[in-house]
């Protein structure tokens, strides 16, 4: 695949990574991008490098446009492995004596990484680097998605190089929004929910700084996925509603079964739920990746978990799924717990305990002994419409 010049002397030189199914535990069932930028200007410049395996294919990419020792400058956005993990290979062919631009928290994580010595040169935020007839401003954006993380803005074209941000796990021959439309949203969705969500409050507060700046932004190019060149107002103004975490009449119901117990109580929680006119998305978790549940969560009001009781504990599949929401701190919810046990029944205790971790308002737990009978199945119709109603309590219609 040819380098495509996304505007006057600028190329997209990433790669694609059709074969990737699982980024760190997040499902990629389309692959993914690492997305890397030539700019050819007086000062030959390139923005962010790729995963180490792909680093030849990154070469190959710049020598159909330079020679890659004619690069004068590296720029590091972002120190994560899919990013720079080809570095010392790219600077071992560019010139390992060439600088390469990162914040500071960058020039101090990225030798972490390399055994090589390579001639980092921190910036500062706001800071400028002339090209000759183009110039980058440098924006810190610590914890999107790392310390070490940053922008670049060039300002002559208005492009901003976003790393992370923005960004989808999408590999494919659609480079641009206007080409792929929105069917590239739901793999954005995805990207915020699973790696920038428990980061949402910063990014309310960045665009709200660039805003104040008066960038004006024309283009938007992530390292993973699509560029954002037709609307990056589109994808700006997703990024405010999901980091504002505003909720829908909706919930989510994840849950594990041994013996189709806990099953049918997942059956009638959430007919009681669709009774009060509530979207319901019942999750199994060994049909669901933990991924898929938690784009789904992102925008639902409430997280309804249900496990049953074994060996004294969670089912693994609930643990797993418990432990990987946790960490990525959504707001605002309502939470509930259900399971059917045998004898001693403490999964609706530890799923309860694990939500009031999380800050839920937690609502009262339903259990079932062995299989439901038709009272404890209205036992637990009846704790669907109980949520259902709290929900509709709290979220306008
Ligand atoms: Fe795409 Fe945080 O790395």
């Amino acid at each position: 695949m040819k380098p495509i010049q996304i505007a006057n002397g600028i190329y997209d030189v990433g790669v694609n990574d059709w074969n990737i199914d699982d980024f760190h535990g997040y499902s990629t069932p389309m692959g993914s991008s690492y997305n890397a930028f030539l700019i050819v200007d007086e000062k030959v410049t390139l923005i962010d490098a790729v995963k180490r395996e792909f680093a030849d294919q990154l070469i190959a990419k710049i020598e159909q446009i330079v020679d890659p020792r004619k690069i004068d400058y590296v720029i590091s956005n972002h120190t994560e492995m899919d990013h720079s993990g080809g570095l010392a290979r790219v600077m071992h062919r560019i010139g390992e004596e060439k600088p390469v631009y990162c914040s500071k928290l960058g020039a101090k994580n990225l030798p972490l990484h390399f055994a090589r010595k390579l001639n980092y040169q921190p910036v500062t935020d706001g800071q400028t680097l002339s090209l000759g007839a183009r110039s980058l401003t440098f924006l810190e954006t610590r914890m999107i998605h790392w310390p070490d993380s940053m922008f670049s803005y060039l300002n002559e074209d208005k492009i901003l190089f976003s790393s992370d941000g923005f960004g989808q796990h999408y590999a494919g021959f659609e480079k641009f929004d206007d080409i792929i439309g929105d069917a590239i949203m739901p793999h954005a969705k995805k990207y915020f929910a699973n790696i920038l969500l428990l980061y949402a409050p910063l990014i309310l507060k960045l665009i709200e700084k660039v805003t104040t700046m008066g960038l004006e932004i024309k283009m938007i190019c992530p390292d993973h996925g699509v560029l954002w060149r037709s609307e990056p107002s589109k994808i700006i103004n997703a990024y405010l509603e999901w980091s504002r975490q505003t909720a829908k009449r909706k919930a989510v119901l994840v849950y594990d079964t041994m013996w189709h117990s806990t099953e049918k109580m997942a059956d009638a929680i959430a007919g009681g739920l669709s009774d009060e006119g509530i979207i319901v998305r019942p999750m199994y978790l060994r049909k669901w990746h933990r991924s898929d549940v938690m784009t789904e969560v992102l925008d639902a009001k409430a997280v309804i978990v249900g496990s049953p009781t074994l060996n004294n504990g969670l089912f693994p599949t609930v643990s797993d799924f418990l432990t990987y929401m946790k960490g990525l701190k959504p707001l605002g919810k309502i939470g509930a717990a259900f399971g059917s046990y045998g004898w001693s029944g403490e999964a609706t205790k530890l799923i309860t305990r694990e939500l009031e971790g999380m800050k839920f308002e937690m609502l009262e737990q339903v259990r079932s002994q062995y299989v439901p009978n038709a009272s404890s199945l209205e036992e637990s119709y009846a704790f669907g419409r109980a949520i259902g109603q709290a929900i509709n309590a709290q979220v306008p219609a």
